[in-house]
């Protein structure tokens, strides 16, 4: 059986920071989950995989070590939710710059938009080719990001929609599934850095 791996990337300076999107560099825990990932796929049998990260540098970075021979394609598709005029911010920034955005968000997670930016929804229409092309593909190993991920998995485990944008993704841990004929089988591997 053919399997999909998940991982956001390790933590970027922005994580550290508590601040939203960019497209800062990994810190050094980051990077030590970027070696972890790559010893990993030395151990995992997996023959062709193929790398799908997105065109963010800390997605860059995470899959810097892994081995040359996987093939490794940069989808913009996969790249993290655009917050629009919250990006770089906070939620406490948020909070008080904008209250009636935090509010809003939190009314309608999945359909709310950020200004000049997405919504979750808008997330998953976008990652429409990318799913297609999942569903296509033997071994695939995405390195993406939080929102990104929450709409993969949710298509995968047939999650409702309005739950999607609370599925917990943590750094540093990798998602493992293998499809199978009427559910996925999945195992979560989480690296304690
Ligand atoms: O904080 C990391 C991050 O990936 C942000 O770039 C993104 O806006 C956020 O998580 C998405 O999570 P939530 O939708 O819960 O704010």
């Amino acid at each position: 059986p053919r399997s999909i791996y998940l991982t956001r990337h390790g933590q970027s300076e922005y994580n550290s920071m508590g601040r939203l999107g960019g497209d800062s560099p990994l810190t050094s825990d980051g990077r030590k989950y970027a070696l972890a990932l790559a010893e990993f796929f030395e151990d995992e049998e997996v023959p062709g995989l193929r790398v799908w990260c997105s065109q963010k540098v800390r997605a860059a970075q995470t899959s810097q070590h892994l081995k040359p021979d996987f093939h490794t394609e940069y989808w913009k598709a996969l790249d993290e939710i655009d917050a629009g005029i919250c990006e770089g911010l906070t939620y406490d920034d948020i909070q008080q710059r904008y209250p009636k955005q935090s509010e809003d968000r939190a009314h309608d997670k999945y359909h709310y938009r950020y200004p000049s930016g997405e919504s979750y929804e808008d997330v998953v229409s976008r990652l429409e080719p990318v799913i297609m092309e999942l569903e296509r593909q033997a071994n695939v190993l995405v390195v993406s990001h939080q929102a990104v991920l929450r709409c993969i998995l949710a298509y995968f485990y047939d999650r409702p929609l309005p739950e999607l944008p609370y599925i917990d993704i943590p750094l540093h841990s990798l998602v493992k599934l293998t499809p199978r004929a009427y559910h996925c089988d999945s195992t979560i591997y989480s690296y304690d850095i």
